[in-house]
């Protein structure tokens, strides 16, 4: 959802841009750009494609202070023109976020002038120049108070030795560090770097000069804004020899249950507060965080009797929620950023519901706006495609269950360990390679399941598309024959989860059903008696027994793999797939 940067204060400002832009690529990889300063001039190098495409221009960029930018294009194609840094006069800017009123101040400002970009962010910097009468800070402040929609801006003033960051709905992090100061997106750009930042509120603006940061409300009064510890730890960006993001993060499956348990150990005395007289239950999230609703809707239900509804964020918001003070809603999100699930967080709250927060993300917005926040303790995950967080959710929703059930929490710490060992058994298998050719010359991949397989179901359909592009479908297995059998030949490929023994036969039947149309099944069990019924017929992957609630974290790393492993087949980037970022900040 594109990634900023700014430094001021540093010797070869543009090549540490350069090297913390890379950080961010997850977020957006249309285009990157750096513009650095240096007596007053601009000096900029920008280009459609992924930051080591302007590595070779970092040398002509000179000054102590720079920005950057990596881009998810919303508005404008990828390209030269639209790429970041943009300039207007004595002002540069990089901008994530969306204006929503830009067409509107272009008329209104600007009416008759032809644009050098199709992007909304161009009209910020052109209406900086406009307004500015020798105060920097000023322009920036009447700038914004125009703007509709959502930002986070690093602005360069050629008469201000410095940098001027300000946000609304989209983050920024100011850091501190030897004599210099920074801004990023987010703490992982800084990790290393700076021990300590700030995280920016909506409408803070803030001015870095070189080892001095200040901080304004929209009047330009000063405020203060607290230091915190960076969390983000360099080591975590590290591949550790992996070839790629997503295998490393699949490999920290079994840490992010481990860690997220002993998280939730911590972090649960105040929950019960929350929880106290809940009725009713709605889980919202988008993509993968939705899907690890389908598996905690089972759980709040099996164990503590709260009826539960899982909705996508995104169509939550525009339905009229039904709420009252005896209804949670559970908002999951890895980033904390997603926009639409932000915001339905903020619509729960304007309707007086209580809004539980399931996130990797402390610092982030939702964090902000929730009642009680249940850590998710994946570590930072760069890898587009989320994995890690899916299954370090699941240990949260579970553990959460627990409590709203009054049941035995440290009974369930030892089950996820458990399971967590068994996860590291699953990954290290070398057999799951051989469905992944299948899914490859596959036209489509079908993931079935039945009550939480069937949630796997959604999430390995999901994780095969974004990452391997072939098309997918996870869906119940009893809906087989209700339309989707049609779809089934000998060019379809199906993966059909089967974990529990009491709902196996009825699974099995889909299994027969897609055979007999000459479609290549897998099978992925710890039924016995599935392996030995559907042995010799069908693909069989045999996976550990565990506890009945808990399979879907070790079901969830075969998934995952076969898609790492048929993305790698077709020669797609696993942690880079193509019109996707991590963090959707726009609706
Ligand atoms: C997962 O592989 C996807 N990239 C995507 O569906 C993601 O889960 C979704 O955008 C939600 O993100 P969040 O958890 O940060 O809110």
């Amino acid at each position: 959802m594109c990634g900023i940067v700014g430094v001021t204060g540093a010797v070869g400002a543009a090549g540490v841009v350069y090297k913390r832009l890379k950080l961010l690529e997850y977020r957006g990889y249309d285009s990157a750009g750096i513009a650095s300063m240096l007596d007053g001039r601009f000096y900029i190098c920008k280009r459609r494609g992924r930051v080591y495409s302007i590595g070779g221009d970092i040398k002509r960029l000179h000054g102590d202070t720079a920005i950057g930018h990596t881009r998810w294009a919303t508005h404008g194609a990828p390209s030269d023109a639209n790429a970041h840094p943009h300039i207007a006069g004595r002002f540069a800017l990089v901008h994530n976020g969306i204006i929503e009123n830009y067409a509107a101040l272009k008329e209104k400002y600007f009416s008759g002038v032809e644009f050098a970009s199709q992007t909304d962010s161009e009209v910020v910097v052109r209406l900086l120049d406009l307004f500015y009468e020798g105060d920097a800070l000023a322009a920036v402040a009447k700038t914004v108070s125009l703007l509709v929609g959502s930002y986070a801006l690093v602005i360069m003033c050629a008469d201000f030795d410095g940098l001027i960051v300000t946000k609304k709905a989209n983050p920024a992090i100011i850091g501190y560090g030897d004599g210099a100061s920074y801004c990023a997106s987010d703490a992982p750009a800084l990790a290393g770097l700076c021990s300590e930042i700030t995280v920016l509120g909506d409408g803070d603006i803030a001015a870095l000069t070189a080892g001095r940061v200040e901080f304004y409300d929209g009047n330009l009064h000063v405020i203060c804004r607290e230091k915190i510890a960076n969390p983000a730890v360099s080591t975590e960006l590290d591949l550790h020899g992996c070839p790629h993001y997503m295998l490393k993060e699949i490999r920290e499956v079994p840490s992010s249950i481990i860690r997220t348990c002993d998280a939730y150990t911590c972090a649960s005395d105040g929950l019960s507060d929350y929880l106290n007289g809940v009725e009713r239950i709605i889980i919202v999230g988008c993509g993968t965080a939705y899907n690890s609703g389908l598996v905690g809707k089972r759980y709040f239900e099996a164990f503590a009797g709260i009826p539960t509804e899982v909705e996508t964020a995104g169509e939550f918001r525009y339905k009229q929620p039904i709420i009252n003070g005896r209804t949670a809603v559970i908002a999951i999100s890895q980033s904390g950023e997603t926009a639409d699930t932000v915001e339905a967080a903020k619509l729960v709250k304007g309707l007086g519901g209580k809004v539980i927060a399931v996130t990797n993300s402390p610092y982030s917005e939702l964090t902000r706006i929730a009642d009680a926040v249940v850590p998710v303790e994946a570590g930072q995950e760069i890898c587009v495609a989320a994995t890690k967080s899916y299954t370090g959710q699941i240990t949260a929703l579970y553990m959460l269950s627990l409590t709203l059930a009054g049941m035995d929490t440290q009974t369930g710490a030892k089950k996820l360990y458990e399971t967590a060992e068994l996860a590291k058994g699953i990954i290290e298998r070398t057999d799951i390679g051989a469905f992944a050719d299948t899914c490859a010359r596959s036209d489509g991949v079908y993931f079935l399941g039945r009550d939480l397989d069937y949630a796997v179901a959604t999430e390995g359909s999901l994780k095969l598309k974004e990452i391997s592009y072939v098309p997918s479908e996870g869906y119940p297995a009893g809906e087989l024959k209700h339309g989707t059998l049609a779809l089934i030949d000998i060019r379809t490929a199906s993966v059909v989860i089967i974990t529990d023994p009491a709902l196996a036969p009825k699974s099995e039947n889909a299994v027969e059903q897609i055979l007999s149309r000459r479609g290549k099944v897998l099978v992925v069990t710890n039924v016995k008696d599935t392996l030995q019924r559907t042995e010799g017929k069908a693909d069989v992957l045999e996976i550990p027994v565990c506890d009945k609630y808990l399979s879907p974290l070790l079901s969830a790393v075969v998934v995952q793999l076969l898609a790492y492993k048929t993305a790698l087949l077709l020669g797609r980037d696993p942690d880079k797939p193509r019109n996707l970022a991590k963090s959707v900040t726009v609706e």
